[in-house]
Protein backbone atom coordinates (compact mmCIF):
# COMPACT_ATOMS: atom_id res chain seq x y z
CA UNK A 1 0.00 0.00 0.00
CA UNK A 2 0.99 3.72 -0.30
CA UNK A 3 2.56 5.70 2.04
CA UNK A 4 0.24 8.01 3.56
CA UNK A 5 -0.05 11.76 3.17
CA UNK A 6 1.04 13.69 6.46
CA UNK A 7 -0.81 17.54 6.80
CA UNK A 8 0.57 19.78 9.14
CA UNK A 9 -2.23 21.78 10.10
CA UNK A 10 -5.86 20.90 11.25
CA UNK A 11 -7.98 23.99 9.44
CA UNK A 12 -10.32 24.00 6.81
CA UNK A 13 -8.07 23.76 4.16
CA UNK A 14 -6.03 20.73 6.01
CA UNK A 15 -8.82 18.52 6.74
CA UNK A 16 -10.81 19.38 3.31
CA UNK A 17 -7.65 17.98 1.77
CA UNK A 18 -7.86 15.09 4.22
CA UNK A 19 -11.22 14.56 3.05
CA UNK A 20 -10.06 14.22 -0.03
CA UNK A 21 -7.12 11.82 0.08
CA UNK A 22 -9.72 9.49 2.24
CA UNK A 23 -12.19 9.42 -0.73
CA UNK A 24 -9.75 8.80 -3.11
CA UNK A 25 -8.10 5.59 -1.06
CA UNK A 26 -5.11 7.96 -0.22
CA UNK A 27 -4.19 7.78 3.78
CA UNK A 28 -4.03 10.92 5.20
CA UNK A 29 -3.03 11.77 8.68
CA UNK A 30 -2.89 15.06 10.36
CA UNK A 31 0.37 16.08 12.55
CA UNK A 32 -0.49 17.69 15.52
CA UNK A 33 1.28 20.14 18.17
CA UNK A 34 3.77 18.86 20.17
CA UNK A 35 2.72 16.96 23.46
CA UNK A 36 -0.83 16.14 21.49
CA UNK A 37 -1.53 12.40 21.82
CA UNK A 38 -2.56 10.12 19.00
CA UNK A 39 -5.95 9.77 18.77
CA UNK A 40 -8.36 8.55 15.59
CA UNK A 41 -11.24 10.90 15.33
CA UNK A 42 -13.95 10.72 13.09
CA UNK A 43 -14.42 13.78 10.33
CA UNK A 44 -16.82 14.96 8.03
CA UNK A 45 -16.80 16.52 5.17
CA UNK A 46 -19.57 17.74 3.50
CA UNK A 47 -19.60 18.00 -0.47
CA UNK A 48 -20.08 20.93 -3.06
CA UNK A 49 -23.21 19.04 -4.03
CA UNK A 50 -24.13 18.82 0.12
CA UNK A 51 -23.68 15.23 0.39
CA UNK A 52 -21.68 13.94 3.98
CA UNK A 53 -18.36 12.11 3.57
CA UNK A 54 -17.42 10.48 7.05
CA UNK A 55 -14.15 9.11 7.68
CA UNK A 56 -11.61 8.07 10.38
CA UNK A 57 -8.48 10.40 10.15
CA UNK A 58 -5.51 9.83 12.53
CA UNK A 59 -3.75 12.76 14.50
CA UNK A 60 -0.29 12.11 15.56
CA UNK A 61 2.35 14.14 17.48
CA UNK A 62 5.36 15.64 15.67
CA UNK A 63 7.52 13.08 17.92
CA UNK A 64 5.34 9.78 15.84
CA UNK A 65 5.80 11.13 12.57
CA UNK A 66 6.58 7.80 10.49
CA UNK A 67 7.67 7.75 6.74
CA UNK A 68 5.22 9.35 4.16
CA UNK A 69 4.71 10.28 0.31
CA UNK A 70 4.57 14.07 0.90
CA UNK A 71 4.24 16.75 3.82
CA UNK A 72 1.53 19.14 2.98
CA UNK A 73 1.79 21.98 5.09
CA UNK A 74 -1.28 23.80 5.58
CA UNK A 75 -1.11 25.90 8.44
CA UNK A 76 -0.94 30.17 8.36
CA UNK A 77 2.32 31.14 6.85
CA UNK A 78 3.78 32.94 10.33
CA UNK A 79 3.20 29.52 11.88
CA UNK A 80 5.06 27.38 9.10
CA UNK A 81 8.54 27.60 10.24
CA UNK A 82 7.82 26.86 14.28
CA UNK A 83 6.04 23.91 13.06
CA UNK A 84 8.12 22.53 10.63
CA UNK A 85 11.28 22.48 13.18
CA UNK A 86 10.55 19.65 15.09
CA UNK A 87 9.40 17.03 11.64
CA UNK A 88 12.39 18.47 9.74
CA UNK A 89 14.70 15.71 10.95
CA UNK A 90 12.21 12.81 10.67
CA UNK A 91 11.70 13.67 7.23
CA UNK A 92 13.59 11.86 4.35
CA UNK A 93 15.73 14.19 2.25
CA UNK A 94 13.61 12.85 -0.62
CA UNK A 95 10.02 13.48 0.63
CA UNK A 96 8.60 17.04 -0.76
CA UNK A 97 7.60 19.24 1.77
CA UNK A 98 5.01 21.20 0.05
CA UNK A 99 4.16 24.38 1.61
CA UNK A 100 0.60 25.83 0.62
CA UNK A 101 0.21 28.94 3.45
CA UNK A 102 -0.85 32.33 1.80
CA UNK A 103 1.85 34.54 1.39
CA UNK A 104 5.72 34.72 0.85
CA UNK A 105 8.78 34.57 2.87
CA UNK A 106 8.46 31.41 4.64
CA UNK A 107 9.07 29.39 0.96
CA UNK A 108 12.82 30.99 0.56
CA UNK A 109 13.74 31.37 3.70
CA UNK A 110 13.29 27.36 4.84
CA UNK A 111 14.79 26.26 1.01
CA UNK A 112 17.78 28.70 2.40
CA UNK A 113 17.90 27.40 5.51
CA UNK A 114 17.36 23.55 4.95
CA UNK A 115 18.98 22.95 1.73
CA UNK A 116 18.93 19.11 2.29
CA UNK A 117 15.42 19.06 1.99
CA UNK A 118 12.88 18.81 -1.14
CA UNK A 119 10.83 22.22 -0.66
CA UNK A 120 7.68 22.31 -2.97
CA UNK A 121 5.20 25.09 -2.41
CA UNK A 122 1.80 25.41 -4.17
CA UNK A 123 -1.53 27.39 -4.53
CA UNK A 124 -5.05 26.35 -3.86
CA UNK A 125 -8.24 28.73 -4.63
CA UNK A 126 -10.46 25.98 -2.97
CA UNK A 127 -12.91 27.81 -0.62
CA UNK A 128 -13.30 25.75 2.85
CA UNK A 129 -15.26 26.22 5.93
CA UNK A 130 -14.78 24.71 9.38
CA UNK A 131 -18.05 24.03 10.42
CA UNK A 132 -17.06 22.14 13.76
CA UNK A 133 -13.70 21.04 15.34
CA UNK A 134 -13.61 17.71 12.82
CA UNK A 135 -16.00 19.35 10.25
CA UNK A 136 -15.42 20.90 7.39
CA UNK A 137 -17.64 22.09 4.27
CA UNK A 138 -16.25 22.57 0.77
CA UNK A 139 -17.52 25.93 -0.17
CA UNK A 140 -15.96 26.44 -4.01
CA UNK A 141 -14.10 24.20 -6.29
CA UNK A 142 -10.52 25.90 -7.18
CA UNK A 143 -7.76 24.77 -9.01
CA UNK A 144 -4.53 23.33 -7.16
CA UNK A 145 -0.88 23.32 -8.23
CA UNK A 146 1.99 22.53 -6.74
CA UNK A 147 5.69 22.34 -7.93
CA UNK A 148 9.51 21.77 -6.51
CA UNK A 149 11.01 25.02 -5.73
CA UNK A 150 14.18 23.65 -6.61
CA UNK A 151 15.08 21.36 -9.46
CA UNK A 152 13.70 18.01 -10.62
CA UNK A 153 11.11 16.06 -8.20
CA UNK A 154 7.71 14.36 -9.79
CA UNK A 155 4.54 15.02 -8.28
CA UNK A 156 3.55 12.38 -5.78
CA UNK A 157 0.70 10.76 -6.45
CA UNK A 158 -1.58 11.14 -3.93
CA UNK A 159 -1.62 14.96 -4.86
CA UNK A 160 -2.39 14.39 -8.71
CA UNK A 161 -5.20 11.85 -6.74
CA UNK A 162 -6.50 15.17 -5.75
CA UNK A 163 -6.23 17.61 -9.00
CA UNK A 164 -3.20 18.99 -8.23
CA UNK A 165 -1.46 19.83 -11.17
CA UNK A 166 2.44 20.14 -11.59
CA UNK A 167 3.27 23.48 -12.30
CA UNK A 168 7.53 23.73 -12.99
CA UNK A 169 7.23 27.73 -12.46
CA UNK A 170 5.72 27.65 -9.36
CA UNK A 171 7.22 31.00 -8.37
CA UNK A 172 5.10 32.59 -10.78
CA UNK A 173 2.10 31.68 -9.97
CA UNK A 174 3.18 32.44 -6.16
CA UNK A 175 3.52 36.09 -7.18
CA UNK A 176 0.07 35.81 -8.93
CA UNK A 177 -1.07 34.35 -5.50
CA UNK A 178 0.65 36.88 -3.74
CA UNK A 179 -0.81 39.78 -5.56
CA UNK A 180 -4.74 38.75 -5.23
CA UNK A 181 -3.85 38.78 -1.48
CA UNK A 182 -1.87 41.99 -1.38
CA UNK A 183 -4.80 43.31 -3.22
CA UNK A 184 -7.62 42.01 -1.47
CA UNK A 185 -6.94 40.72 2.09
CA UNK A 186 -5.44 44.23 3.59
CA UNK A 187 -7.84 46.15 2.48
CA UNK A 188 -11.30 44.17 3.26
CA UNK A 189 -9.33 44.27 6.81
CA UNK A 190 -9.34 47.98 6.46
CA UNK A 191 -12.82 48.57 5.25
CA UNK A 192 -14.14 45.75 7.03
CA UNK A 193 -16.06 44.84 4.02
CA UNK A 194 -16.72 41.55 1.75
CA UNK A 195 -14.71 41.22 -1.20
CA UNK A 196 -17.06 41.89 -3.36
CA UNK A 197 -17.24 45.33 -2.51
CA UNK A 198 -13.83 46.15 -3.85
CA UNK A 199 -15.15 46.12 -7.14
CA UNK A 200 -16.77 49.38 -6.48
CA UNK A 201 -15.49 52.78 -8.06
CA UNK A 202 -13.58 54.40 -4.87
CA UNK A 203 -11.37 51.42 -4.78
CA UNK A 204 -9.66 51.42 -7.91
CA UNK A 205 -7.50 53.62 -7.57
CA UNK A 206 -5.63 52.59 -4.69
CA UNK A 207 -6.03 48.66 -6.43
CA UNK A 208 -4.02 50.39 -9.59
CA UNK A 209 -1.49 51.24 -7.25
CA UNK A 210 -1.08 48.07 -5.39
CA UNK A 211 -0.79 46.77 -8.44
CA UNK A 212 2.03 48.67 -10.08
CA UNK A 213 3.82 48.85 -7.09
CA UNK A 214 3.72 44.82 -6.79
CA UNK A 215 5.29 44.64 -10.71
CA UNK A 216 7.92 46.71 -10.08
CA UNK A 217 8.71 44.72 -6.61
CA UNK A 218 8.54 41.82 -8.76
CA UNK A 219 10.46 42.44 -11.57
CA UNK A 220 13.38 43.14 -9.56
CA UNK A 221 13.22 39.44 -8.70
CA UNK A 222 12.87 38.13 -12.42
CA UNK A 223 9.46 37.67 -12.13
CA UNK A 224 7.72 39.00 -15.45
CA UNK A 225 3.66 40.20 -14.30
CA UNK A 226 1.57 43.66 -15.61
CA UNK A 227 -0.15 45.63 -13.83
CA UNK A 228 -3.64 45.66 -15.95
CA UNK A 229 -3.59 42.15 -15.49
CA UNK A 230 -2.32 42.20 -12.11
CA UNK A 231 -5.50 44.49 -11.41
CA UNK A 232 -7.80 42.46 -13.49
CA UNK A 233 -6.87 39.03 -11.81
CA UNK A 234 -7.54 40.62 -8.54
CA UNK A 235 -11.00 42.50 -9.44
CA UNK A 236 -11.95 38.75 -10.87
CA UNK A 237 -10.93 36.78 -7.96
CA UNK A 238 -13.13 39.77 -5.95
CA UNK A 239 -16.18 39.34 -7.84
CA UNK A 240 -15.94 35.81 -7.78
CA UNK A 241 -16.13 35.34 -3.81
CA UNK A 242 -17.80 38.41 -3.80
CA UNK A 243 -19.83 37.71 -0.65
CA UNK A 244 -16.95 36.08 1.00
CA UNK A 245 -14.73 37.42 4.24
CA UNK A 246 -11.16 37.36 3.20
CA UNK A 247 -8.97 34.85 5.52
CA UNK A 248 -7.26 38.18 7.05
CA UNK A 249 -11.07 40.04 7.73
CA UNK A 250 -11.90 36.61 9.21
CA UNK A 251 -8.51 36.73 11.61
CA UNK A 252 -9.38 40.50 12.46
CA UNK A 253 -12.59 39.95 13.62
CA UNK A 254 -11.96 36.81 15.34
CA UNK A 255 -8.81 38.29 17.17
CA UNK A 256 -6.14 36.35 15.55
CA UNK A 257 -2.82 37.34 14.10
CA UNK A 258 -3.00 38.08 10.59
CA UNK A 259 -0.84 36.81 7.34
CA UNK A 260 0.24 40.92 6.69
CA UNK A 261 3.16 40.09 7.11
CA UNK A 262 3.98 37.69 4.77
CA UNK A 263 1.71 39.76 2.35
CA UNK A 264 2.32 43.31 2.51
CA UNK A 265 4.74 42.99 4.32
CA UNK A 266 7.44 40.58 2.24
CA UNK A 267 6.28 43.04 -0.88
CA UNK A 268 7.43 45.90 1.21
CA UNK A 269 10.72 44.10 2.38
CA UNK A 270 11.82 42.70 -1.30
CA UNK A 271 11.10 46.53 -2.29
CA UNK A 272 13.42 47.74 0.26
CA UNK A 273 16.00 44.73 -0.72
CA UNK A 274 16.25 46.24 -4.13
CA UNK A 275 16.42 49.85 -3.23
CA UNK A 276 12.21 50.46 -4.48
CA UNK A 277 9.67 51.77 -2.48
CA UNK A 278 6.38 50.31 -2.15
CA UNK A 279 4.29 53.08 -0.11
CA UNK A 280 1.18 51.55 -0.72
CA UNK A 281 1.80 48.33 0.27
CA UNK A 282 3.66 49.66 3.34
CA UNK A 283 0.73 51.78 4.43
CA UNK A 284 -1.48 48.75 4.10
CA UNK A 285 1.25 46.86 6.45
CA UNK A 286 1.11 49.70 9.09
CA UNK A 287 -2.61 50.30 9.19
CA UNK A 288 -2.92 46.11 9.59
CA UNK A 289 -0.73 45.62 11.97
CA UNK A 290 -1.81 48.47 13.96
CA UNK A 291 -5.42 46.71 13.83
CA UNK A 292 -4.06 43.65 14.82
CA UNK A 293 -2.61 45.34 17.84
CA UNK A 294 -5.77 46.70 18.82
CA UNK A 295 -7.79 43.66 18.33
CA UNK A 296 -5.01 41.34 19.69
CA UNK A 297 -5.28 43.84 22.84
O1 LIG B 1 -7.04 34.86 1.80
C1 LIG B 1 -8.16 34.81 1.24
O2 LIG B 1 -9.19 35.16 1.77
C2 LIG B 1 -8.23 34.24 -0.17
O3 LIG B 1 -6.94 33.80 -0.52
C3 LIG B 1 -8.78 35.19 -1.23
C4 LIG B 1 -8.40 34.69 -2.60
C5 LIG B 1 -8.32 36.61 -1.06
C6 LIG B 1 -10.30 35.12 -1.25
O4 LIG B 1 -10.92 35.52 -0.08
Amino acid sequence: MAEPIALLGGGAIGQLLAALLARQGVEPVIIGRPGTSREVREHQLTRLDGKRFRHRLCHLPPESMAACQALLVTTKAYQAEQALTPLLPRLCPQTPIVLLHNGMGPQQRLAQRHPDKQWWAGTLTDGALREAPCSVRHTGLGQRFAGPLGEGGTLPQGLAAIGFEMDRNIHLRLWQKLAVNALINPLTALHRCRNGELTRPEFLEPLTRLSQELVQVAASQGVVLDAAQVLALGLTVAEATAANRSSMLSDIEAQRKTEIEAISGYVVTVARSAGLEAPAHHDNLQQVLALEAQSLG
